[in-house]
């Protein structure tokens, strides 16, 4: 795709600094009426529309999006792709929902035509929610990799995906081995890595389904290469600690486990970590490797509830972004992951501000990814990855916005209350990909 050029007018929200380690206010860029200008799909120009016309390049015509907010795109550090068909499946926990449910929906993406279709779709839906990049499960099929960077290069999108290695305890039809995962993943990370926006993370799915070998493997193919991604399951089940426990007898943690197979440093997302202790949440901020906070998933499957203030303590903070985990979480828009985060955090007595919550979603989950010198806030340099919010999507959010008497309540109406109908438009490299009011027809 062409990188395009385009002019937007709203009002601006973005980030100047981090709301968990200074007041929100200090943090949060505010420009009621602003003007943003993009070229060659990086944004040239951002300031009051006032001022920053002038910059306007000649014959460029100005989208007028006054009455919405113009944001970064948000930015996914959890989510599995082939699990879109069997969102919000019934009754279980994690173990016996990935038994009953997931693996049996994975086994169709051996079908290579199967994989192209619901990554189309599950793209689309991404763009519908206001979401620009997604750290993304594929399945243990490579056809499901090629089909996911396939779509993502033909739509332009920045996204992070790989080949889940599984080769133990899973089905005869969804297992690898230790050798074949290693080759399949660096055959993969050959053809998509650091090519138009795709970046490979190295996919070990949770401890319980690799072997010390696999892991090891998965440890090799990181060490060749500091821009490769890793990416997995970290405590989010206690029936699972247990069984890591059982498994790995001679390791002090979970977190354990994969540091000592290499996999914990920068540009490592691990899931949900709900049930770690402080000894971890010091090696996550000693190694730079990041935590993805899945609200709606861990509510749904019951898996308990993440620390995120501890996880954010300034004394030693823990990259963390925010993460659907669909098809265990409830919904691929963040609004909705936001929503739920601020629940779970007044269960523990803290109040999540909007201005932090919205900050998870884009500039944090962008730090989480260490993309957030491409990605995640609204200023001159970076890619122009943006969603529009309309904060009066339904009578009852109108009615609700007459009450707002600040750019926060604002965030907070569109949090609590939000989803994909709150998606006036979303932009990728300055290309409108989706238009709430429109059909683009990807
Ligand atoms: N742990 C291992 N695999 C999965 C998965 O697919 N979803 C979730 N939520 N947890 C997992
Ligand atoms: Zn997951």
């Amino acid at each position: 795709p062409v990188p395009a050029d385009a002019a937007l007018r709203g009002h601006v929200i973005t980030f100047r600094g981090n709301p968990f380690l200074m007041p929100s206010d200090a943090a949060l860029v505010d420009e009621p009426d602003g003007l943003v200008i993009v070229q060659a799909g990086r944004i040239t120009h951002v300031g009051p529309y006032g001022q920053t016309v002038a910059h306007l390049p000649p014959g460029l015509g100005v989208t007028d999006y006054r009455g919405c907010l113009i944001s970064a795109g948000f930015v996914d550090t959890h989510v599995h792709y082939p699990q879109l068909p069997m969102i919000a499946a019934y009754g279980e926990q994690l173990l016996e929902w990935l038994e009953r449910y997931t693996f049996p929906t994975e086994r169709r993406f051996a079908d290579a035509a199967y994989a192209t279709a619901i990554a189309r779709q599950f793209l689309s839906e991404l763009l519908r929610g206001g979401t620009t990049t997604a750290a993304v499960y594929c399945t243990v099929h490579p056809q499901s990799v090629d089909a996911f960077f396939a779509e993502s290069t033909r739509l332009g999108t920045r996204m992070v995906a790989g080949k889940v290695l599984m080769d133990r305890n899973a089905p005869d039809y969804l297992r690898d081995t230790a050798q074949q995962g290693h080759d399949e993943s660096l055959a993969l990370i050959e053809r998509w890595h650091g090519k138009n926006r795709q970046h490979y993370a190295v996919t070990p799915r949770f401890a319980p389904t690799s072997t010390p070998a696999q892991l090891e493997a998965a440890g090799s193919l990181l060490a060749r290469d500091d821009t490769l991604f890793m990416q997995t399951h970290l405590a989010e089940n206690r029936a699972e600690v247990d069984w890591v426990a059982e498994l790995f007898p001679e390791s002090r943690s979970y977190l354990d486990v994969y540091d000592r197979a290499g996999l914990v440093r920068p540009r490592s997302v691990m899931g949900h970590a709900i049930h770690i202790d402080e000894h971890d949440m010091q090696r996550c901020h000693a190694t730079g490797c990041a935590l993805a906070h899945c609200p709606t998933s861990n509510l749904f499957l019951g898996s308990g509830t993440f620390r995120l203030f501890d996880a954010l303590s300034p004394t030693r903070l823990v990259r963390t972004g925010l993460g659907t985990d669909v098809g265990a979480g409830t919904s691929l828009s963040h609004l909705q992951s936001m929503n739920e985060a601020y629940k779970i955090a007044q269960t523990a007595g803290h109040t999540l501000h909007p201005v932090q919550a919205f900050w998870l979603a884009t500039a944090g989950g962008a730090q989480a990814l260490h993309l957030d010198d491409v990605i995640g806030t609204v200023a001159p340099g970076m890619d122009a990855d943006l969603c529009i919010l309309d904060p009066k999507a339904t009578p009852l959010q109108a009615l609700r916005v007459q009450m707002c008497d600040s750019t926060a309540d604002l965030m907070f109406t569109l949090m609590m209350l939000g989803d994909d109908r709150s998606i006036r438009a979303t932009y990728v490299a300055g290309r409108l990909l989706h238009d709430r009011d429109m059909e683009t027809g990807l």
